[in-house]
């Protein structure tokens, strides 16, 4: 699939006009649309008819970042740009996929998708108090399963565990893709996300 390394520049940091969200989610879109693999146009027609992924912010309460309308998907599309930057020398020699890269950095965080509603106020609530926390990580993965999305184990791993080190505990051993989507996860929340 075709991509560019240009470096990350951000919208500001801390908010999106209208048009910024338009821009975010036509972005966000045509990286998506060139992975061909089954199930991928399931993900898309999820994220833009059944949840409101690129409006709603990516937390509601805390101190959490990218709290503002479109910040969820900002930060996605963050996170992708992030690892296309940091991971730059492993994708030019091989090691790992834009493919996988897009698949991981997009969709690391999709199960907040359906997380929050808007209320006439214009104020966004969670949309029902979490029984269980699973972790953002094994949500995203349930749901990308419910999706039919087809996954490498390496990508499955990377999303699941973006939030810790489960795998490999004790051994060091963590895939390349798992360490720069946690190192990007982290790089956009800190950088651009308060
Ligand atoms: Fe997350
Ligand atoms: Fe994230």
């Amino acid at each position: 699939m075709k991509y560019n390394n240009h470096p990350y520049r951000p919208f500001q940091p801390n908010k999106l006009n209208t048009v910024e969200m338009h821009c975010t989610q036509e972005e966000f879109l045509n990286i998506l649309s060139g992975v061909h693999r089954q199930g991928i146009i399931n993900v898309i027609h999820y994220l833009v008819d059944q949840t409101p992924f690129f409006t709603c912010p990516n937390a509601v309460a805390g101190d959490h970042h990218h709290k503002w309308e479109g910040g969820l998907a900002q930060h996605c599309l963050g996170v992708y740009k992030y690892m296309l930057e940091v991971g730059k020398e492993l994708i030019d020699s091989g090691k790992l996929s834009p493919e996988s890269i897009a698949i991981v950095g997009l969709l690391h965080d999709i199960s907040k998708a359906n997380k929050y509603e808007k209320l006439p106020s214009g104020q966004w609530i969670h949309r029902r108090k979490p029984l269980h926390w699973d972790g953002d990580g094994r949500r995203s993965i349930k749901l990308l399963d419910m999706l039919g999305l087809e996954l490498t184990l390496e990508e499955r791993e990377a999303i699941l565990c973006h939030m810790h080190d489960e795998i490999g505990k004790g051994t060091g051993k963590h895939s390349l893709l798992h360490t720069l989507v946690r190192r990007c996860d982290r790089m956009d929340a800190g950088r651009n996300g308060r």
